[in-house]
């Protein structure tokens, strides 16, 4: 037995140097020292020895025991010291390389121009009023003042959806409604950005959605004369001091009078061109004083109160600002077309 046990520690010193990884030492371990290892059932066996032979093989096999122990501690360590010396060179980088160019993102023309429009709202008192996208029928026509039969209401300007009744808002217009509902009887000056859709045919000025900021003032007292004071000044802002501008009489079912605000062409400086068709004047909103049932639709009585109502577009504008000639670019997703904006 005494031999035996000799050779089997000679063979796992040898198995213990063949190990090269942590998993290998592991079950080295297992088969080795552990309580079910060869050793240790060996150890159980010293009853079988006559009793000169037990105290010479009880102190070899803890001998051992101590030798492999010991030979297992210096071996993980190594074991575990070249492990992490490869980790090091998998891991490590060559710091001479070019870094990766990184790709910064950037705001949509449209939403800039968005923002740079309620930020002239917001210097001038206006409060961005949040109005829903999805509206029923009776927000978005009649309550406008719309009647049924009204060609604004032609089933091909509208999207709608299966629930009968509801559609995607065709203006910012029915906000309106909304926030008179809910300021009543407080005055209001309010702008309402947003998205709207129309069922239409895509063109070069045309597109099926669109931004609009809606403006809305109702108080006492308010005049067409503030109407174009205010109107007067934004466009002053956003277009500088030593634009032109003009107000046209127009018509619009829910403001009375209507009129629409053409600044002086920017492409050209009056002169005449393309983009103005040779006018000299480009279109930028609609605007109105609201007309006395949409203020009563809104629960204001129109002989204590008044207010002017306009309705814009950020990528008419937007395409003024920049020189942008189609409106298709807007929502192609062309990166060649974003990147140049910012
Ligand atoms: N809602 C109108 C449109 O979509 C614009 C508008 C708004 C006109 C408010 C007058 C007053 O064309």
């Amino acid at each position: 037995m005494l031999e035996e046990i000799n050779l089997i520690y000679a063979r796992s010193l040898d198995a213990l140097e063949a190990a090269k990884s942590m998993e290998a030492l592991e079950s080295w371990y297992r088969d080795t020292l552990s309580r079910k290892s060869r050793i240790t059932l060996m150890t159980r066996q010293v009853g079988h020895l006559s009793l000169e032979e037990r105290p010479v093989f009880g102190q070899r096999i803890n001998q051992i025991k101590k030798a492999l122990e010991g030979a297992y501690q210096e071996r993980q360590s190594s074991v575990r010291a070249a492990e992490l010396q490869s980790q090091m060179v998998d891991e490590s980088f060559d710091v001479t390389l070019p870094g990766r160019r990184q790709f910064r993102g950037r705001l949509h023309p449209a939403t800039q121009t968005l923002r740079e429009i309620n930020r002239i709202w917001g210097d001038m008192g206006f409060q961005v009023y949040r109005s829903r996208d999805v509206e029923s029928d009776e927000y978005n026509f009649e309550l406008l003042n719309i009647p049924e039969d009204h060609p604004a209401r032609d089933m091909w300007d509208t999207f709608h959806t299966t629930e009968p009744g509801l559609i995607l808002r065709t203006h910012t217009s029915p906000g309106q409604i909304h926030a008179m509902r809910e300021y009543y009887p407080e005055p209001i000056r309010v702008i309402l950005p947003g998205m709207c859709y129309r069922y239409e045919q895509i063109t070069a000025r045309s597109e099926i959605q669109f931004y609009q900021v809606e403006g809305l003032a109702v108080g006492k007292n308010i005049t067409m004369a503030d109407l174009k004071g205010t109107l007067s000044d934004f466009a002053r802002r956003i277009f500088g001091a030593d634009r032109k501008i003009r107000f046209r009489a127009n018509y619009f079912p829910f403001t009375e009078p209507s009129a629409e605000l053409d600044v002086e062409c920017i492409l050209c400086d009056g002169d005449g061109c393309q983009v103005c068709k040779y006018t000299s004047w480009l279109e930028i909103l609609g605007c109105g004083m609201v007309h006395p049932t949409v203020l009563r639709n809104g629960g204001y009585d129109p002989a204590v109160y008044s207010g002017f109502a306009f309705g814009m577009g950020p990528e008419r504008i937007a395409m003024l600002k920049f020189g942008i000639e189609d409106i298709r670019h807007f929502w192609a997703n062309d990166l060649r077309f974003l990147e140049q904006f910012g």
